[in-house]
């Protein structure tokens, strides 16, 4: 039974399969307009970073369930933070206030320290650049579940900053408890897939290779899943840069050679990695899947409002 979400390496493959079930009702209630099961509860939503999807698709999960949210959207600033305020005192005082706290922090571990000291349940929305992004794999791994219809046996492209992207290493610890994956890490040298994780692929007897040319592979793929690059990681020129990311732009071009029933994920926010000419193609799914993370974070309030 988990209190905390805060970390892939918790989830069981039983758990995330029920979790996906509720998804799957949560999303027939989200479109009858809600219910007002959980309307004595109350949920913080603690973001020490900017975020669209996360802090949204979460407040507006806890709405249609009937729930009240209290938030701040830059806890940095507009929080007692800005007074030197420790992430722990934070946590104690909002545990006399809600139900639930929601927390995106910058520091990798910050959910991790809330959870620590907390008495309700805490939720890792995003901590630190390397860390984890939980309810943003369990998000991805539903949209893989319900449009590709399976995630044993998948083959899938994690193309991008690698070393820096917590969405890639919570869905990476995800997969690796499915049977028969290959993993394509497809990324600059500098912005490989750091070893903590190709260790943990090997324990778990997960195939993976490194690339870094996603033309190379992506006829061989299931699903193909982009992430941003920032050239201010690279240290090289914009002529130089605009070279490089020919390897990993997806376009109609390269959408041409991919199979005809795999999909293009993105957790977003994009940049210019995959061109808005594939929007239109049907087997561009990452609206869908920012729209699969109101109905997970549905599943995973309510699992936790049900429990504690
Ligand atoms: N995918 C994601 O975490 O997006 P936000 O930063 O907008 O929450």
């Amino acid at each position: 039974m988990l209190k905390h979400i805060i970390e892939s390496q918790q989830f069981t493959v039983p758990f995330i399969i029920e979790l996906f079930e509720s998804a799957k009702r949560m999303e027939k209630i989200f479109h009858r307009g809600g219910t007002q099961d959980y309307s004595n509860k109350i949920m913080a939503s603690l973001f020490y970073e900017p975020s669209t999807r996360t802090r949204f698709s979460f407040e507006t999960a806890m709405y249609r369930l009937g729930g009240k949210v209290i938030s701040t959207e830059n806890a940095k600033e507009f929080s007692s933070a800005i007074s030197g305020e420790s992430i722990e005192d934070t946590i104690k005082v909002l545990n006399n206030f809600v139900d639930i706290v929601v927390i995106r922090h910058n520091e990798i571990g910050g959910a991790k320290r809330a959870a620590e000291v907390s008495t309700i349940p805490i939720i890792n929305a995003g901590d630190g650049k390397g860390g984890q992004h939980p309810t943003q794999a369990l998000t991805d791994l539903y949209t893989i579940y319900r449009e590709i219809k399976t995630i044993d046996g998948l083959n899938i492209a994690l193309v991008g900053d690698l070393a820096h992207g917590r969405t890639i290493r919570s869905l990476a610890y995800l997969l690796s408890k499915f049977e028969r994956v290959k993993i394509f890490f497809v990324a600059p040298d500098p912005l490989q897939i750091h070893q903590d994780i190709c260790d943990h692929l090997e324990e778990n007897d997960t195939w993976y290779c490194k690339e870094n040319n996603l033309l190379k592979i992506i006829n061989q793929v299931d699903v193909v899943y982009q992430t941003r690059i920032d050239k201010e990681k690279l240290n090289v020129s914009d002529a130089e840069f605009n070279q490089l990311m020919q390897a990993f732009f997806i376009d109609r071009n390269v959408l041409n050679q991919l199979k005809q029933n795999a999909i293009v994920m993105h957790p977003l926010p994009r940049l210019n990695e995959i061109s808005a000419e594939v929007d239109s193609d049907p087997r561009a799914a990452y609206f869908r899947q920012a729209q699969n993370g109101i109905f997970i974070r549905m599943a995973l309030l309510a699992y936790l409002m049900d429990k504690y």
